[in-house]
């Protein structure tokens, strides 16, 4: 049984059995990335209004996030609030700024009781002053936690980050330090917001959409995508078993054959 308390649930037996069960049948991703989408559709179904989805989505954080935890799964990282999403209307945005806030308020000592360990991509300066203050206080508190890291994209695009990269590049060559021959893959990577954070192995997306909506775009060069229908506040452990479950039948080639993959 293992002991971790953020769902303030126990872990059943069978559940521990399937984690067990994923830990021999293949390789548990290092690290998984989410775009938790569908919590607008998830609630007008019910005939509630969209924050009540996000409210509900906060469930489904907590399992995944004690789930990734217990299979040892290094880094998770939830795109909670996309640059895009800015254009939302302005009392679906600041309804997820509150939501933000009071979730970092009930959960920080959780975090930090499980060894978890919070950090952020993305414009935080942008959210407002009391965000961004839970916000800094969360990822100092659980700063020395080392059994997972919990990465929330906040005001995050790919667009964005690579943009920032190459501009930061842009004033080192200016300013004489950098040969623009001397830019490479690896220099990029290491100015992106992500540069301590290896690439997303396994990337989830919720709520049967197609498609990327500006995530780690530079990053997921060759994650492999798993598009599930389930909305994100129905999405659960059992629902992240059978994502990895996929990806643990897949062959990851980057470009080889398969017959070079097997000879390893
Ligand atoms: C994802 O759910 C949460 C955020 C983008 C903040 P949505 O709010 O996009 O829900 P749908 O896609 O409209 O159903
Ligand atoms: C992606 O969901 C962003 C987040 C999950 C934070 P959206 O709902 O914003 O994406 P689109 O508009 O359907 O592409
Ligand atoms: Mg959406």
């Amino acid at each position: 049984m293992d002991t971790l308390t953020l769902t303030n649930k126990k872990q059943t037996p069978e559940d521990r059995q399937q984690q067990l069960d994923l830990g021999t049948s293949g390789i548990v991703p290092r690290h998984i990335a989410v775009i938790m989408d569908g919590n607008g559709r998830w609630a007008k179904s019910r005939g509630n209004i969209r924050l009540f989805g996000h409210k509900a989505g906060v469930d489904s954080v907590r399992d995944i996030t004690e789930a990734c935890a217990q299979l040892g799964v290094e880094y998770l990282t939830l795109y909670a609030f996309s640059t895009e999403n800015w254009g939302r209307p302005m009392d679906e945005v600041s309804g997820l700024m509150q939501l933000l806030v009071q979730s970092l308020r009930s959960e920080t000592k959780k975090l930090n009781d499980n060894d978890i360990r919070l950090l952020t991509i993305g414009q935080i300066e942008r959210f407002p002053e009391s965000c961004q203050r839970e916000l800094k206080e969360a990822i100092r508190i659980t700063s020395d936690n080392k059994r997972l890291n919990l990465c929330l994209a906040l005001s995050y695009s790919g667009r964005w980050d690579i943009t920032q990269a190459v501009k930061k590049l842009a004033h080192q060559v200016k300013e004489g330090r950098l040969e623009p021959d001397d830019i490479n893959d690896e220099l990029i990577t290491s100015e992106l917001v992500t540069a301590k954070i290896p690439d997303p192995d396994l990337i989830i997306r919720t709520s049967g959409e197609f498609r990327i909506s500006n995530f780690l775009l530079w990053q997921l060069a060759y994650s492999e995508l798993y598009v599930t229908d389930t909305y994100w506040p129905d999405f659960r452990r059992k629902e992240l078993y059978e994502a990895i479950g996929s990806y643990q039948k897949r062959e990851r080639r980057f470009g080889k054959t398969s017959d070079q993959i097997v000879a390893k």
